[in-house]
């Protein structure tokens, strides 16, 4: 009986996880600590003394600069999320800027705990993400200025910059610390290594090939 009730309390733990998005905060405001030295959650961070927050701790100025994209794949991620506004802790949300270098890519990626929706405001991408399995199925678009899209939480997706000109996309992500997994650098770039005997049975190629993705430097654009 006893091992039953704990099995269905394991349940619908999963289910609840499954479904949670951020949770919703008991209080007005939780402006983060910066205590980058704490290993302690609370399912967000620790909460500033109320009374000593300020306006300041709601605020980010910068977002108007265009990040550098002299890079390997072209573009850059100017993130605002928790860790650059304490004021977003356990509101849910946060938002980037994205700027794109002529024919820049935004590589493979994608946000374990977000749903981002991206507005164009200059340039022309072409973006896509990828259903999960059995499907696999891709969803392309190509946006130009003004237009919206939203990429849905946890599924692969990019942007790819098929103007001649530079770009730039504002995005809002629905946490206060979305995560990033850029596919390439997770499956090639782990530390330590991935055997190269489990990737080139999981991608059906030589281990010659497999080395030789290992061994390049695969670009962080956040
Ligand atoms: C942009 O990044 C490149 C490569 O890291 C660097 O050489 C260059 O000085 C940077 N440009 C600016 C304006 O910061």
């Amino acid at each position: 009986m006893g091992a039953q009730m704990l099995a269905v309390l394991a349940l619908l733990a999963l289910c609840s996880q499954a479904l949670a998005s951020d949770p919703s905060p008991l209080q007005d405001f939780c402006v983060a600590i910066k205590d980058t030295d704490s290993r302690v959650f609370v399912n967000g961070k620790f909460c500033k003394n109320p009374y000593y927050t300020t306006a300041d701790d709601f605020f980010f100025s910068g977002l108007d600069k265009p990040g550098n994209t002299s890079n390997s794949v072209g573009s850059k991620v100017t993130p605002v999320n928790v860790m650059q506004l304490p004021g977003l802790n356990t509101l849910g949300i946060s938002m980037a800027r994205i700027d794109y270098a002529p024919y820049g890519l935004n590589p493979l990626h994608m946000h374990p705990r977000a749903t981002k929706v991206l507005v164009v405001l200059e340039g022309t991408l072409y973006v896509s993400f990828v259903t999960s399995n059995l499907d696999n199925r891709l969803f392309t678009k190509v946006l130009n200025k003004g237009d919206v899209f939203v990429f849905p939480k946890g599924l692969i997706h990019f942007q790819f910059n098929v103007g001649h000109t530079n770009a730039v996309a504002f995005a809002g992500l629905s946490s206060q610390n979305p995560g990033t997994i850029t596919i390439a650098n997770a499956v090639f770039e782990a530390k330590p290594p991935i055997k190269n005997d489990v990737l080139a049975k999981a991608f059906q190629v030589d281990k010659k090939v497999v080395d030789y993705l290992q061994a390049q430097f695969w670009m962080d654009n956040n």
